[in-house]
């Protein structure tokens, strides 16, 4: 065939010349940049606007590299947060930009739904490559719906209903994440919630006994690391739970949504722990290196056959969207990245340095009471001062709001020192650090730098931190309801 002439399969299917013009993408965020906020209070939601204002973090972020991002007047940032732990490998990545442009230009069928597609087989078969003691993998857009596709499997494959989960969980706020939400403040207001979902309290095995022996239960769902003020799970408790899971004949269901893709320093969490085999592991967020929404519940063959037990019922869970080309894509290009840079290790090791710098100024600092965590997840908990007049101000702050203190310390971390970072949760003193994999040491030394000049601010009173406490505590008093 000559060069010029296009292959047959072309010339059968060949679109007519494109009357529509391109989008003028570029002109348009060009045109309408700065209106970030503005926009997010006329179109979506005006509360998280004024929160936004209020704790300073309402600025116009223009570009994003690896593990920063630069406002529009040029200051560069540093991104403690990595989007609630979507970005392990960093924002725009060169190698992940051109695997999404190169799949774009294979036009793919995407998804044909009555037809297999290759790239989810692929994708599965990576998966299962971390993970060998289980067989098959259902792909979801997102961790809440990943939980949801858990919960079912899990009662279609036990027939039973109870579904254990921690205090302080977060799995997501659908209805069936949010039955085994362990925070109140998402569970009131939305009436009743899923049946038979019951809470004990994380790292109790005595209590996880009594409600497996109480009626029988169709899961025992858990982080290894509890999102939601870091709390890192025992390898005593995971194994002793994974044990009565087994005894009891529930799924021993780990929600690695968070902690996975090499956040704390192996593959997922759970590989820490020698003998750990959780019969469900739940991927989601870094996955596709935070680009294109994605899920995946990796699982057992027997309860495949009990969930899609005939041909009948070969779909009887899916979802339009789930194993979507660019999201299986990015997927494979978040392996292949992770590989390549040996971020996993790099978590471990940029974690181990972060952790004892840190947990070097619980001794010089009455405020500071702990560090904790795995790789790149880590926890520092504030706690009551010793000497008088600082523990008057905590009490004074904590009796009106519980979360006031640490939300007046991330403001300074942003305001003076350009640092992104996030508080771990509702009324606690506990600040979470998730940043991307790809961290370097003066990454590590501009954080803690600051982070000690913040801490050494507020052991002094009158000081900027307390300032700050008593503004938000004011706004709060004044705006509640507006
Ligand atoms: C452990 C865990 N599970 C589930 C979810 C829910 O994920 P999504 O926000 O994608 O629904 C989250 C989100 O933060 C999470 O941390």
């Amino acid at each position: 065939m000559s060069a010029s002439a296009p292959s047959p399969a072309r010339s059968e299917t060949a679109p007519p010349p494109p009357s529509t013009p391109p989008l003028p993408l570029a002109e348009l965020i060009d045109e309408r940049q700065g209106e970030q906020v503005e926009l997010l209070e006329r179109t979506m939601n005006p509360r998280f606007a004024k929160v936004l204002r209020t704790i300073g973090f309402d600025r116009t972020i223009v570009r994003a590299e690896g593990a920063y991002f630069w406002d529009a007047r040029g200051r560069r940032y540093i991104d403690m947060l990595a989007g609630y732990g979507m970005f392990n490998i960093g924002r725009n990545h060169p190698v992940m930009k051109q695997a999404i442009a190169d799949y774009l230009a294979l036009d793919d069928p995407v998804k044909l739904q009555l037809g297999a597609c290759l790239l989810p087989g692929l994708l599965a078969e990576k998966l299962l490559e971390q993970v060998p003691h289980l067989d098959k993998v259902f792909f979801t857009n997102s961790g809440t719906e990943t939980v949801e596709a858990a919960l079912k499997f899990s009662r279609a494959a036990t027939r039973r209903e109870r579904v254990i989960h921690c205090h302080r969980a977060f799995h997501g706020l659908t209805y069936g994440s949010l039955s085994l939400n362990g925070c109140n403040s998402f569970r009131e207001g939305f009436m009743s919630l899923l049946p038979g979902a019951v809470a004990v309290p994380f790292g109790d095995l005595e209590a996880l006994e009594r409600a497996l022996t109480e009626e029988k239960t169709a899961a025992f769902v858990l982080e290894p690391i509890q999102g939601k003020g870091v709390y890192v799970a025992s390898d005593a408790y995971l194994l002793g739970a994974q044990e009565l899971c087994r005894r009891h004949g529930a799924q021993f269901v780990l929600d690695e949504v968070q902690t996975g893709m090499g956040r704390t320093g192996r593959m997922f969490a759970y590989q820490h722990v020698p003998g750990l085999e959780p019969d469900m592991v739940l991927v989601s967020k870094s996955l596709s290196g935070g680009y294109v929404p994605v899920g995946a519940v990796l699982y057992r063959d027997a309860v495949y056959h009990k969930v899609f037990s005939s041909l009948d019922r070969s779909v009887v869970h899916s979802s339009t969207f789930g194993g979507g080309g660019l999201a299986m894509t990015c997927g494979l290009a978040t392996f292949h990245i992770l590989e390549h840079e040996r971020l996993v290790e790099r978590a471990a090791e940029q974690g181990r340095k972060l952790l004892e710098a840190l947990s070097a100024l619980v001794q010089r600092y009455e405020l500071l009471q702990e560090v904790r965590g795995r790789g790149l997840m880590v926890g520092i908990e504030f706690g009551k001062p010793r000497s008088l007049g600082l523990r008057a101000q905590w009490h004074m702050i904590h009796a009106a709001d519980p979360s006031l203190f640490a939300q007046a310390f991330i403001m300074p971390l942003m305001d003076e020192h350009g640092i992104l970072t996030q508080v771990a949760g509702h009324q606690v003193d506990i600040i979470k650090l998730i940043p991307p994999l790809t961290i370097t040491d003066d990454d590590i030394a501009w954080f803690t730098g600051a982070f000690e000049q913040v801490l050494d601010a507020a052991h002094r009173f009158p000081g900027p931190v307390w300032s700050v406490a008593r503004k938000l505590l004011a706004f709060r008093r004044g705006k509640q309801h507006t």
